[in-house]
């Protein structure tokens, strides 16, 4: 399972730290949270809530950018420590399924590549929802790995690989083109869908994150493929990168919708 469903119980946990830290400084995180934060429609003196905020970069940007005050929840206390030492104060070590916020506690609430990690994301959003006052802004995002394609000379066992990632790796790496409907079946309004793309050219650029070469040894070691296939992916993607072919792509849904 993914290291981010247990943080404080991987060998390394401040090595998660590090991850979330070199995503927030690719180009394409940084675009896509600035606008999860506009989606919230923020409004100074109000109050927000960042659920799974990790290292809190995307909640200390909506602070000092909209003079709004925010709190976090994460369940790994490794991600709570990280974010007190970057300046916050409400940092809640907690489940995402169980806030410990009264309801309508809060003027918008969002969650960033949490849902796709947690246990049942329905339960989840529905807790999110519930600390958001009438009229506040609910906004969920995450890249939804139906939509990724990979570009190395044998396209069925790189569809099996994706697949792989896609259902296996990840508890709810397929839920994000559902968000609009449970939001909507939660009885939200002023639903909105947006998308954006993640190219990756050169994956060594995010692949110490992403691990996109290491799916299909772990596919092997999981039984899930042959260690000759995995080898053959292996050596399929590194004559795609020295060939300059090769192109990964996934796409992140960012639904916003305002509480009833
Ligand atoms: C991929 S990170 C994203 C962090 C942050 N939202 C960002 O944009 O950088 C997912 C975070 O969700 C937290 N998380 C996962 N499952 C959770 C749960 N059930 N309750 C609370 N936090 C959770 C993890 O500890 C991790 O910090």
């Amino acid at each position: 399972m993914h290291g981010f469903i247990d943080v404080d119980h991987q060998p390394d946990p401040t090595s998660w730290v590090a991850v979330l830290d070199r995503l927030t400084e690719e180009p394409f995180y940084r675009s896509y949270q600035q606008r999860v934060r506009e989606l919230l429609r923020p409004s100074p003196g109000r109050r927000y809530l960042e659920v799974g905020a990790g290292t809190g970069a995307s909640a200390v940007r909506l602070r000092d950018d909209h003079s709004v005050s925010v709190a976090t929840v994460d369940h790994a206390r490794t991600m709570s420590v990280a974010m007190r030492a970057r300046g916050l104060t409400e940092c809640a070590v907690a489940d995402a399924h169980h806030l410990p916020f009264l309801n309508r506690s809060f003027d918008g609430a969002w969650a960033d590549r949490t849902l796709q990690h947690v246990a049942d994301p329905h339960a989840a959003i529905k807790e999110l929802v519930r600390v958001v006052r009438p009229s506040g802004r609910v906004v969920l995002a995450d890249p939804d790995y139906d939509t990724q394609v990979l570009d190395i000379a044998d396209q069925s066992l790189a569809r099996r690989v994706l697949r792989f990632r896609a259902d296996v790796l990840l508890r709810n790496g397929t839920l994000a083109h559902q968000h609009a409907g449970l939001l909507a079946a939660y009885g939200l309004v002023d639903i909105n869908v947006e998308a954006r793309t993640l190219v990756v050219r050169n994956p060594t650029a995010v692949d110490n994150v992403l691990g996109l070469r290491s799916w299909a040894a772990t596919a092997a070691e999981r039984g899930a493929l042959d260690p000759a296939e995995a080898q053959a992916f292996a050596d399929a993607f590194d004559d795609a990168v020295a060939a300059h072919r090769f192109t990964y792509t996934v796409t992140f849904f960012l639904t916003a919708a305002t509480v009833s």
